[in-house]
C-alpha cells in the first residue's frame, strides 16, 4: 500500500483538524508532541504521512500532488486559483471575507470612486471589485496587520477575514460589505483521486456522516 499524504495549514486549523482526523479513527501520535521541530509524521500502521505548511502553500503541494489531500481554509483555495478539487466543508474555521474600514468609507463604497484596497487577498479582493461591483479600485498587497492600513492612511478600506470582529472593533473600524463566507474545506489532488480513489472516497463519507 502506497502512503496516503496529508498536507494542514499550520496552527489552530490544523489541531482542529487532527481532532476530526481522530475522530474517524485517522491518527498520528508523532504529531502530538508539540516540541518536537519534525516537519513530517508517519502512521506506519495506517500508511498515513502528515505534514505542516503555511496556509498559502497547502494548495501548491496538492496541485503537485506533494501531499494527496490537503486541509485549508475557502480564503487561501481562492485565492491560490490552483488545479485542486475541493471535496468537502469541514465546518471549522468559520468566518467571512468582508470589505472593512471606517464608518466614513461607505459613503466612498457607494459613490464608486477610485479607492485603495490594502489586502492579504489580491485575487480575492480583484474579483469583487473588478467583477463583481465594476468598480475601479487601487489594490494594495500586504503580507499581515492588514488593519492597519486605513489607520495610517494608506488605503481607505481593507479586504480581509473577520472572525469575531474584535480586532476591527478596537481599531475603530467595522465591516462595510461582506464579500463570502469562509470555512475550512477539504482539498484533493485530482491524480490521487483516480488512483487512490477507495481509501479517500472512504475518509470523506466518514468526514461527511461524523457525529450522525
Ligand atoms: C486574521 C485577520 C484579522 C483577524 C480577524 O488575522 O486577518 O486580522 O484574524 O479576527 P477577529 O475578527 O476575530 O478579530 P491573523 O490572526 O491571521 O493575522 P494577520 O492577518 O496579521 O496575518
Amino acid at each position: 500500500m502506497e502512503y496516503l499524504t496529508f498536507a494542514l495549514a499550520k496552527g489552530r486549523l490544523a489541531t482542529k483538524t487532527m481532532e476530526i482526523l481522530e475522530s474517524i479513527g485517522i491518527t498520528c501520535e508523532e504529531m502530538k508532541d508539540k516540541d518536537s521541530r519534525k516537519l513530517i509524521f508517519v502512521n506506519e500502521e495506517k500508511k498515513l504521512k502528515f505534514f505542516l505548511a503555511k496556509a498559502s502553500d497547502v494548495p501548491t503541494y496538492v496541485e503537485y500532488g506533494a501531499a494527496d489531500i490537503g486541509v485549508v481554509g475557502r480564503d487561501t483555495i481562492l485565492e491560490e486559483d490552483r488545479h485542486i478539487y475541493e471535496v468537502l466543508d469541514l465546518n471549522i474555521g468559520r468566518c467571512r471575507m468582508c470589505v472593512a474600514g471606517p464608518e466614513s468609507a461607505k459613503e466612498l463604497l457607494q459613490s464608486g470612486q477610485l479607492i485603495r484596497v490594502a489586502t492579504k487577498y489580491p485575487k480575492i479582493a480583484k474579483d469583487y471589485f473588478f467583477h463583481k461591483k465594476h468598480q475601479t479600485v487601487e489594490i494594495i498587497k500586504l503580507n499581515g496587520s492588514v488593519e492597519l492600513a486605513p489607520i495610517v492612511g494608506l488605503s481607505e478600506v481593507i479586504v480581509d477575514i473577520v472572525e469575531t470582529g474584535t480586532t476591527l472593533k478596537e481599531n475603530g473600524l467595522s465591516v462595510l460589505e461582506e464579500i463570502l463566507p469562509l470555512s475550512a474545506r477539504m482539498v484533493v489532488n485530482p491524480v490521487s483521486m483516480k488512483m487512490e480513489h477507495e481509501r479517500i472516497a472512504d475518509i470523506i463519507e466518514k468526514l461527511r456522516h461524523r457525529g450522525e
